[in-house]
């Protein structure tokens, strides 16, 4: 059976969400702010799930219809074969959101959705009371320009919970963001990554599973699998093409920081990701750094002012970071922050592009090597 499958990333990621799609064989993309839309069997649901390094969670798409009162949001949600995907003891939690849409009550259009649901369930099933004490469906009623969205997450947890991070310091990138960082960067596995400022290690880990073809969802539980209507073969089968997709790459990544308690977290974290042997990390102030004989990429994640400290007391900082490599310019290096007056600081960038870490706007800064 052909589903429309939606995967949703961070705004900013979405070219790099889609060149990952392309890379598994999805190839009539529908590419708009924040989301990705595409057809597939559910082989693309387990696939989905298990390897997008960059999405955040992947929706089946149940239906999408003009939405301009509550009649028309009842009916087209009526429509759908509800008992085709939910048994009878199903949990239907409804979430909702609206924007630039006639219908901009939230609470009414959940409930309105759910009764919907409901109707239809007691057509199909012929009950009249649904115990709601089984697995979980999650469905979303998404209003927009006066349409209405359909969904149902298959992730569950979102997909930036790998599972490997439990402890990591003040402010730690998501794992999605960090894998996009990367992606993001023209560093290439076979050559050094450094990042001086690795605080729990999350680039330095995705970097490592980007490196070895290591599928982020490999060790993972998603909601759908769950699911009676989704074959339990196709989970394997996907989890068999990831085992078959890992190289033998040999990597040679480095984490440093400051601050010692952060260090033994992101070597707990590497640990936890069965990756501690790929990567190095030692406690450093970059103030002591030399990168005079190296060669590599740099991939970091500066501290920056609205999170950790004060903006103005940064600058030194970032002035004895830019005084350690500018000794050497065989370094690629994309380095993310907010910093307002980054570039008055480390000079013009190559190019840039304009990320959001959580709600804060930020920019990742490239400049290219001079190899
Ligand atoms: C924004 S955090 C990095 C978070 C990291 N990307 C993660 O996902 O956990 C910035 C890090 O810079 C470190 N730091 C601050 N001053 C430093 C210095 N002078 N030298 C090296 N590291 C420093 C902090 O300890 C902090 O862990």
């Amino acid at each position: 059976m052909k589903y429309n499958i939606i995967a949703t990333c961070t705004f900013g990621l979405e070219s790099v969400l889609k060149k990952e799609l392309l890379g598994l064989g999805y190839n009539d993309l529908n590419v708009q702010d924040g989301r990705i839309t595409f057809q597939s069997d559910e082989s693309g649901i387990a696939r989905t799930n298990i390897f997008l390094r960059t999405a955040d969670r992947v929706y089946l798409k149940l239906s999408e219809f003009p939405a301009n009162d509550f009649d028309e949001l009842f009916e087209g949600v009526y429509k759908i074969n509800w008992q085709d995907m939910i048994p009878v003891n199903g949990i239907m939690h409804v979430n909702g959101r609206s924007k630039k849409s006639k219908l901009s009550s939230v609470p009414a259009c959940q409930s309105i959705t759910k009764k919907a649901i409901i109707e239809k369930m007691k057509l199909s099933y012929k009950v009249e009371k649904f115990t709601e004490d089984g697995t979980k469906f999650p469905i979303e009623i998404i209003l927009e320009n006066n349409k209405a969205i359909v969904t149902l997450d298959t992730s569950g947890t979102a997909l930036y919970k790998r599972g490997y991070r439990l402890n990591t310091g003040d402010a730690p990138l998501k794992e999605t963001l960090a894998a996009g960082l990367i992606l993001l960067s023209n560093w290439r596995p076979n050559t050094p990554l450094i990042d001086p400022f690795c605080g729990s290690g999350t680039v330095l880990i995705e970097a490592a599973m980007i490196g070895k073809n290591i599928a982020p969802g490999l060790n993972r539980h998603f909601l759908a699998m769950n699911w009676d209507f989704i074959d339990k073969g196709i989970w394997k089968q996907a989890v068999d093409e990831a085992f078959s997709r890992m190289n033998k790459n040999k990597l040679d990544l480095y984490g440093y920081d400051i601050d010692s308690k952060v260090i033994k977290y992101a070597r707990l974290n590497s640990e936890n990701a069965e990756l501690n042997t790929m990567i190095n990390y030692d406690q450093k102030d970059i103030a002591d750094f030399n990168f005079s004989n190296e060669k590599g990429s740099i991939i970091t994640n500066l501290p920056y002012g609205e999170r950790l400290g004060d903006k103005d007391s940064l600058d030194g900082l970032y002035k004895t970071f830019k005084d350690s490599i500018s000794q050497n310019d065989q370094f690629g290096k994309s380095i993310f922050t907010a910093h307002d007056h980054f570039q008055e600081i480390f000079g013009r960038a190559n190019k840039k592009r304009k990320l959001y870490n959580g709600n804060i706007k930020c920019i990742l800064y490239s400049y290219y090597s001079k190899r």
